[in-house]
């Protein structure tokens, strides 16, 4: 089923200059990119992004983390992309994440874990309307020519 996903690539892959590798494995992997914004995470929009976990130990540092310099913000279609790309980014706490996925190649610290996506349809519609406008998404369909999936 195609699905959309909402990503967003965390301070710390913006500072370390991943932006152009991290897109590149959605990318390769036959994923579209429909919407991409560079921005400020303030803290209005980190409380209702991770609101599920303001009651939780880590939430103050994951604001402080999320709110630091600027993050990437990605909408992503796909064949069954929300589970896809889980697979693609690797296990939250980096070090125990596979290798060859983004936080297993590019990460050590659950406390910078490199990237955030989606972990179901309902958290993806509530993410992408929280930080995309409608005007901002691009649903193109890409020409079938056989050797584009
Ligand atoms: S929980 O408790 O299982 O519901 O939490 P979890 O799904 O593992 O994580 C929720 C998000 O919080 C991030 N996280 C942290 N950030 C900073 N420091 C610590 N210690 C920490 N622990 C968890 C985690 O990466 C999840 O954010 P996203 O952006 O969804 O990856």
């Amino acid at each position: 089923m195609i699905e959309k996903s909402f990503v967003m690539m965390k301070p710390d892959a913006v500072s370390r200059r991943l932006i152009g590798k991290i897109m590149s494995r959605f990318e390769e992997k036959g994923l579209q990119l429909i919407a991409v914004k560079l921005l400020q995470v303030d803290e209005e929009l980190a409380s209702q992004h991770y609101g599920e976990h303001k009651d939780k130990p880590f939430f103050s540092g994951l604001v402080d983390y999320i709110t630091s310099s600027p993050s990437l913000a990605m909408v992503i279609k796909g064949d069954d992309c929300i589970s896809v790309i889980r697979k693609i980014v690797g296990a939250t706490n980096p070090k125990e994440a596979d290798l060859g996925t983004i936080r297993g190649d590019f990460a050590m610290d659950t406390g910078r874990n490199i990237i955030h996506a989606s972990d179901s349809p309902s958290s993806a519609e509530r993410e992408i309307n929280l930080f995309f406008n409608s005007n901002e998404i691009f649903d193109y369909e890409i020409s079938d020519q056989g050797w584009i999936y």
